[in-house]
């Protein structure tokens, strides 16, 4: 139908919808949206994203992010966008955020509204594998969200299509008749959908792929230099290493605990845990970009004898995350990443 055939009466509603629309939105989320489309012009950007403080700093005290002197952040939703270059590349950092949900939905944010070419997400995790150290960074080829469970009765049966079962009663002490009342949990797959799959229709998904091509380059940075002192009175026993292609694994659980910890590395053969990793990869494929992760090992996930180490030594493994994150970014070739 031709457009000079649209009746006046329904531009009329089309503008007065679009006004009640406008209406909802706050004044300082028009702003933004102002500033954003302004620096997409200027785009892309890499965008990177960390969880929480001690990685914020980490990364910032490295004073490789240089802000942009007209826009240094956009505030969105709560969560500032930091707008600079690192190492002479543009780049727009967020921290978005412990757990699942913020790590989507700062991810998603980005994707959506920034022009970026992929994202870098970074921070601490907990060592699950004994034969990493704390102070390690591992750049995972792999990730699972082992968050997702079906939680049976005494008696019932785990659903057959699970892809790992935990069994409380095995866990008693003293062993007893192995009965417990929290009974079993079933490991349930994440339902995936994306943009190079089938509209509307999920792919079942236990370990989410990192980007074969940045997996590639990050494997360049194996054998790196990383720090392995605190400060003059507190180091670790051994020089750290850089890890490429382990798995990872993510919940919104903190896990500070030997027996859980052993169960996730026997049944998934994880190196580390840590509450996001798996939100900002999925989330990152699921709209076709490409992304990688780095973390630093903070702790020992609860293996450790008394206090958890990520007071101690939280501060040291972001700092070799961050100067792991400086030579991947130092590796990306200059046209599309
Ligand atoms: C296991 O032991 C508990 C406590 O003694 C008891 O209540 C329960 O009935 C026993 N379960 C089985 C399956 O024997
Ligand atoms: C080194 O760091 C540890 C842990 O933060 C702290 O307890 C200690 O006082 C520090 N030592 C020096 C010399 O700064
Ligand atoms: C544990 O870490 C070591 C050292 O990086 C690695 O060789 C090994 O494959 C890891 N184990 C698993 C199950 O991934």
């Amino acid at each position: 139908m031709a457009a000079k055939q649209v009746k006046p009466c329904l531009v009329l509603v089309l503008v007065f919808s679009l006004l009640v629309f406008v209406s909802a939105v706050s004044k300082n989320r028009i702003k933004s949206l102002h500033v954003i489309k302004e620096l997409n012009r200027r785009g892309p950007y890499i965008g990177l994203i960390t969880v929480f403080s001690t990685e914020e700093d980490a990364f910032f005290a490295t004073g490789s992010f240089r802000s942009d002197p007209k826009h240094p952040f956009v505030d969105l939703s709560g969560r500032r966008f930091r707008i600079g270059k690192v190492r002479g590349r543009k780049a727009i950092y967020v921290r978005c955020g412990i757990g699942m949900i913020n790590a989507a939905a700062a991810t998603q944010q980005m994707l959506d509204l920034f022009d970026v070419k992929g994202i870098i997400h970074f921070g601490i995790a907990g060592n699950i594998n004994n034969s990493m150290s704390i102070g390690d960074v591992t750049i995972p080829k792999q990730v699972a969200h082992t968050g997702i469970w079906d939680w049976v009765n005494t008696n019932g049966a785990v659903d057959s299509a699970d892809v790992s079962q935990l069994d409380f009663g095995s866990y008693n002490v003293p062993k007893g008749n192995g009965s417990n009342l929290l009974g079993h949990i079933g490991y349930s797959k994440e339902q995936f959908f994306s943009e190079s799959g089938e509209p509307n229709i999920a792919e079942s998904l236990v370990w989410a792929k990192i980007s074969p091509h940045w997996l590639q380059l990050a494997s360049n940075l194996e054998g790196m230099k990383l720090e392995q002192c605190v400060n003059s009175s507190l180091c670790l026993p051994e020089k750290p290493k850089l890890v490429v292609g382990l798995r990872a694994s993510t919940a919104n659980i903190f896990v500070d605990n030997a027996a859980y910890r052993d169960f996730l590395f026997k049944k998934f053969e994880v190196s580390s845990a840590d509450m996001e990793t798996a939100a900002v990869v999925m989330t990152s494929l699921s709209n076709g970009f490409p992304v990688i992760v780095i973390r630093g090992l903070s702790d020992l996930a609860g293996q450790q004898q008394g206090e958890n180490a990520v007071k101690k030594f939280g501060s040291l493994a972001a700092l070799n995350t961050a100067k792991a994150v400086l030579g991947f970014i130092d590796n990306l070739p200059g046209h599309a990443y």
